[in-house]
């Protein structure tokens, strides 16, 4: 079997890692979830009580933090399962200054690319069709209007048992999307041969279809 990479990027909350979670599912690839490094990290710093807007300290946790992306789900960083804090507000609200650090996105992007090695594999994040990947046989950019996005958080945090209120989440969003876009190094922005997919008026099986429908075309999978 021929291997395949797939990546899928876009802004906060586009709802990437649902899609891409189905999709490596019905096609039997790897799943692999990079925001969840970036929030590892950031739990990590947070732990230390290390300030997450202070570059050089956080920079000097890298020999420090391990991170794993179990079969199951789970997110271990250092031998702790931060499976759940990595998707509370503390995380959310901090995690867009560690994916700005040039020298953390570096060793995130070492183990990434590693991961992609051997197995075919559907990767999320903001720069894999650009920078981690870029040459990855499909590359999606997923988008989502910046309500939907937050609709699709609020409800998810409800069930998850996550507190939130709406309003801030759109403020959380629309910050990631500013800090994540004007990033200097490997920003969020659409690789120029990725193919667009507005997922603002598609239920989660209809983006599911749209994309296992680029990967048919695109590799005949
Ligand atoms: O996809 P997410 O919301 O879990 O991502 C968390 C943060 O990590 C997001 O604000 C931007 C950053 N990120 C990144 O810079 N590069 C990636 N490849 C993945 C995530």
């Amino acid at each position: 079997m021929k291997k395949v990479i797939v990546a899928i990027d876009g802004p906060a909350a586009a709802g990437k890692s649902t899609v891409a979670k189905a999709v490596a599912k019905k096609l039997g690839y790897t799943y692999i979830d990079t925001g969840a490094m970036y929030r590892a990290f950031t739990s990590y710093v947070l732990d230390k009580g290390v300030d997450p807007e202070n570059e050089a300290e956080c920079v000097k946790l890298i020999p420090e933090v391990s991170i794993e992306l179990k079969p199951d789900g789970k997110v271990i960083c250092s031998g702790k399962d931060v499976t759940r804090v990595i998707r509370e507000p503390l995380v959310s609200g901090n995690v867009s200054y560690i994916a700005s650090y040039k020298d953390i996105r570096l060793a995130l992007v070492e183990l990434q690319r590693k991961m992609a090695e051997k197995v075919s594999v559907v990767m999320d994040g903001r720069d894999i069709g650009t920078y981690v990947l870029p040459n990855a046989d499909v590359k999606i950019f997923q988008i989502a209007s910046v309500e939907e996005r937050a609709k699709r958080r609020y409800i998810e945090n409800q069930e998850k048992g996550i507190p939130c209120t709406y309003e801030d989440i759109v403020a959380d969003v629309e910050k990631r999307d500013r800090i994540d876009s004007s990033r200097a190094f490997a920003p969020l922005k659409p690789a120029e041969d990725s193919i667009k997919l507005d997922t603002s008026n598609l239920t989660i099986e209809e983006s599911v279809q749209a994309v296992l429908d680029i990967i048919k075309e695109k590799v005949g999978e």
